[in-house]
């Protein structure tokens, strides 16, 4: 059976820092596309989802992909600044407002509200309002490292605390619904069969069902070395390799006694991030949720 994910509006992709997340979004985004109009959607200043797609920086902008594909980089605050000048409508009054170091500082310490913003232009892009934003059936968001991952998807609840009314109050409410709904939206975590990721993964598990009552849709667990089978060289490489792949055995039997939501598993390959991984993680995804051989 395919997972929640296919039918989702708005998919998180979550996990420790350096994992695969951005390679993962990025298959992930491309395998949805199959059916309809997806924004792979970065959040990260450093900007580096392009590369794998092999295109220029997007530099914020909406950049095509492909018939159906579509990637955008976000920084939060630039969302925020967007939604301002939205519901404010003389362009000199913004000017003022953006400028003033009343509403920068709480544009940057209110808590959620970078989060918020970030949620709320997915939501945008679904229903597609914004004049510049092609409409999108599918979001899939790349989240930042792990506990931003959680206070992404926890964020609706805390801004609602404080904020009911007003532009702001509204948004909120539609996010809310949004994150709540598992018909809806549904997250992924990534992690590598090794100790200290798969350990995260597990807690970043319980912690979405203690913070948002949540379970995960899917566990990816990348970068797995390949079966060892033949006969291996007695050399130092192919020692190693056996002792990785050994490690990565003894981790994906952890998980898969940890984790009862479905997950699936992708090979470390020999290649650089660029389309080439990419195209080869999203077919290996492909037999894994569409052709159903899930593990
Ligand atoms: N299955 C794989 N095979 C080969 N290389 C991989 C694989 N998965 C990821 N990589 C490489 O590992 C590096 C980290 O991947 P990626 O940037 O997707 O991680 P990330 O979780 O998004 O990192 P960050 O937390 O810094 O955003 C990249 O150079 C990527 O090309
Ligand atoms: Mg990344």
């Amino acid at each position: 059976m395919k997972p929640a994910l296919f039918d989702q509006e708005l998919v998180v992709v979550t996990g420790k820092g350096g994992v695969g997340k951005s390679v993962v979004a990025a298959a992930l985004g491309t395998l949805l596309a199959d059916d309809k109009r997806v924004l792979v959607l970065e959040v990260d200043p450093r900007e580096n989802v392009h590369q794998l797609f092999g295109v220029p920086p997007s530099g914020g902008e909406f950049v095509e992909l492909g018939p159906r594909l579509f990637l955008q980089n976000l920084k939060p605050g630039q969302v925020i600044d967007q939604l301002v000048e939205e519901k404010l409508k003389f362009k000199r009054l913004v000017k003022r407002v953006l400028e003033s170091p009343i509403y920068r500082h709480f544009a940057e310490s209110a808590p959620g509200l970078e989060e918020m913003a970030v949620l709320g232009h997915a939501l945008r892009a679904l229903r597609g309002v914004s004049p510049k934003a092609p409409r999108v059936d599918a979001v899939v968001l790349d989240a930042p490292a792990t506990g931003h991952g959680v206070s992404l998807l926890a964020a609706p609840l805390l801004v609602g605390e404080v904020i009911q009314h007003g532009p702001i109050g509204g948004l909120t409410r539609q996010v809310s619904k949004l994150v709540a709904d598992a018909g809806r939206s549904g997250i992924v975590v990534v992690t590598l069969a090794e100790e200290m990721p798969a350990t995260e993964a597990i807690e970043l598990r319980a912690m979405l069902a203690a913070r948002l009552d949540r379970a995960p849709d899917l566990l990816v667990v990348n970068g797995l070395y390949p079966p060892t089978t033949g006969a291996l060289g007695a050399d130092r490489a192919s020692r190693l390799w056996a002792r990785r792949r050994q490690l990565n055995e003894r981790e994906l039997g952890r998980l898969r006694r940890e984790w009862p939501e479905p997950s699936v598993e992708l090979p470390l390959l020999p290649l650089d991030r660029g389309e080439e991984l990419v195209a080869e993680l999203t077919a290996a995804l492909r037999q894994q949720l569409v052709d159903g051989k899930s593990g």
